[in-house]
């Protein structure tokens, strides 16, 4: 792999993804690792992440000299880059500059890493230090009105660095600038494909699996639907999907799963209809805390119910027992719970609810090395409906949480109506790229007077909430074109009953969440 070194900023995922993007495997490793556990990955190339810290702070992180002797290429990006000059000679300079943001950069000799790119470039700086001097051996590429020493390369050791953020949008050329590191300075060659990463899964899976049965809890969602695809190409029968209809659904969701995905895969599916026993758990409950304590519980309950099941009828058939549990675990779960040192298993229980202890399912998790993309591309590749593949986050508990109030079967129906609705519009206007999700909420509680027809009206509000973000931690309101918005309003208020009135929520996150409870 390309190991990217994490030294403690949000930049070393994104780093890792546009190497993917780059069509080379990545993964993160952490700054306190030794050269034997670098050497261990047997690393194509070495790429610094950026940091939060000056490389003169107390505790700043540092890299274990012997990395740099290891013979690997290496990129230097920001702090990274920092890193690079002062282990290899160089100075690194306390100015009492701060640049920060996009800021104009001139191209004062290409080398390898800014060939062919254009003289002046605007790039994205985030530094208080500089580089004052570059080490010996290594020529220097760029400046920055504040930044003598923007860029510099070394042909003979493969190693180059960059005091901006390639990896960041505003970075015009960042991700050329990447690519011109691993392909021209590093001369290493493109082989990450989906092809590739579905032919080695489907591998894998079948070597883990051998002739055991397999069950996998599908929730509609793009992992558990591409995870699933993943198994059932590779083991086919041996599979079973289970599907709890919670009844808290968005419109047509069951039956995409149901007969679109069934369709594509040929997988066996049984549907658990539980949607009587969870409306009776919820129903009189407004408190969002206790909503999602019960959706929690009566899932596990249904899932292992079906799980149960399944088992008892493979031990009375004469098949193979039940061994083994799909989960759709990312790659960005699995850093998070371990750093990427791939022992952690923490997180990975809580996709499927925490699954009670006695029923000892080994996990098979063939999403554990992708990030989100990654995972919708290879769901492309093994033909899954777009309805699933492209589907935007939505949350577990469902449609409950977008009803502020107690949910009933008549408020999840107006919910269902106008959210339909939403998304058709959002989507036939082409701003589904840019959303990165629109919750459409019931103000179920709250009643305002309309006047529709000859007749005035006492109904409910519906909240529009569509957010652009890169995951969910932050957000910020998406500016939905007004005639947009205006179809939307008018298609909501005339179709749907109940509904007299629609509002837009502009706030960021923070302060708002994204959903409203
Ligand atoms: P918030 O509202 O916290 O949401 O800004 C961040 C992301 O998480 C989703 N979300 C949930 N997903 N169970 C889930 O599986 C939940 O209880 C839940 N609450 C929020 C939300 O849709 C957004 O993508």
């Amino acid at each position: 792999p390309v190991l990217v070194v994490d030294f403690g900023a949000q930049y070393a995922q994104l780093i890792a993804r546009r190497v993917r993007e780059a069509g080379l495997y990545s993964e993160l490793i952490p700054s306190t690792a030794q050269a034997v556990d670098f050497a261990a990955r047997e690393p194509a190339a070495i790429v610094l992440s950026g940091g939060p810290s000056s490389v003169y702070a107390d505790g700043a992180p540092r890299l274990d000299p012997a990395v740099f002797g290891l013979g690997v290429p290496m990129f230097g990006i920001c702090y990274g880059f920092q890193v690079m000059a002062t282990h290899l000679g160089g100075e690194v300079a306390h100015t009492d500059r701060r640049e920060y943001g996009s800021t104009p950069m001139t191209v004062t000799r290409p080398g390898r890493l800014l060939a062919e790119q254009p003289a002046e470039q605007t790039v994205w700086m985030s530094h208080g230090d500089s580089v004052a001097r570059a080490p010996e051996g290594f020529e220097v590429l760029a400046s920055t009105p504040d930044t003598p020493v923007a860029a510099f390369e070394c042909d003979a050791q493969r190693m180059a660095g960059v005091q901006w953020h390639p990896e960041v949008l505003h970075s015009a050329h960042g991700q050329r600038v990447l690519e011109n590191f691993l392909y021209e300075v590093a001369g290493l060659e493109a082989d990450w494909t989906s092809e590739s990463v579905i032919d080695e899964q489907v591998a894998r899976i079948r070597a883990r699996v051998g002739d055991a049965q397999v069950i996998c809890g599908l929730s509609g969602g793009v992992d558990s639907a591409v995870a699933a695809a993943l198994v059932q190409k590779a083991v086919g029968d041996q599979l079973t999907c289970v599907f709890v209809d919670h009844g808290l659904l968005r419109k047509d969701e069951r039956r995409q799963v149901e007969e679109d995905y069934v369709a594509a895969t040929g997988v066996r599916l049984v549907t658990v209809d539980a949607r009587e026993t969870f409306l009776g758990a919820l129903a009189g409950v407004s408190d969002p805390e206790a909503k999602r304590k019960i959706i929690g519980r009566e899932f596990i309950r249904s899932f292992e119910g079906a799980a149960a099941d399944l088992v008892a009828e493979s031990r009375e058939g004469a098949g193979e027992p039940i061994e083994f549990l799909v989960q759709g675990t990312l790659y960005p779960d699995v850093v998070e719970s371990g750093g990427g040192t791939g022992t952690a298993n923490i997180k990975s229980h809580h996709n499927v609810g925490g699954l009670p202890e006695d029923l000892q399912f080994q996990l098979v998790e063939p999403l554990r090395t992708l990030f989100k993309d990654e995972v919708r591309q290879i769901g492309r590749e093994l033909g899954l409906p777009e309805v699933i593949v492209a589907r935007q986050p939505f949350p577990g508990p469902g449609l409950a949480i977008r009803i502020v109030g107690a949910v009933s079967e008549e408020r999840l129906a107006v919910l269902r109506e106008a959210d339909a609705i939403a998304r058709a519009e959002l989507t036939a206007a082409g701003l589904d790229d840019e959303i990165w999700q629109c919750p459409v909420v019931l103000l179920a509680d709250v009643r305002s007077v309309g006047v529709q027809g000859d007749g005035r009206t006492y109904g409910h509000p519906i909240v529009l909430r569509p957010v652009s973000s890169e995951d969910a931690m932050t957000a910020d309101w998406t500016r939905v074109p007004f005639d947009v918005l205006a179809r939307i309003s008018n298609r909501i208020t005339n179709e749907v009953d109940e509904v007299n009135r629609v509002v837009l929520d502009v706030t960021s996150k923070p302060p708002g969440t994204i959903e409203w409870e």
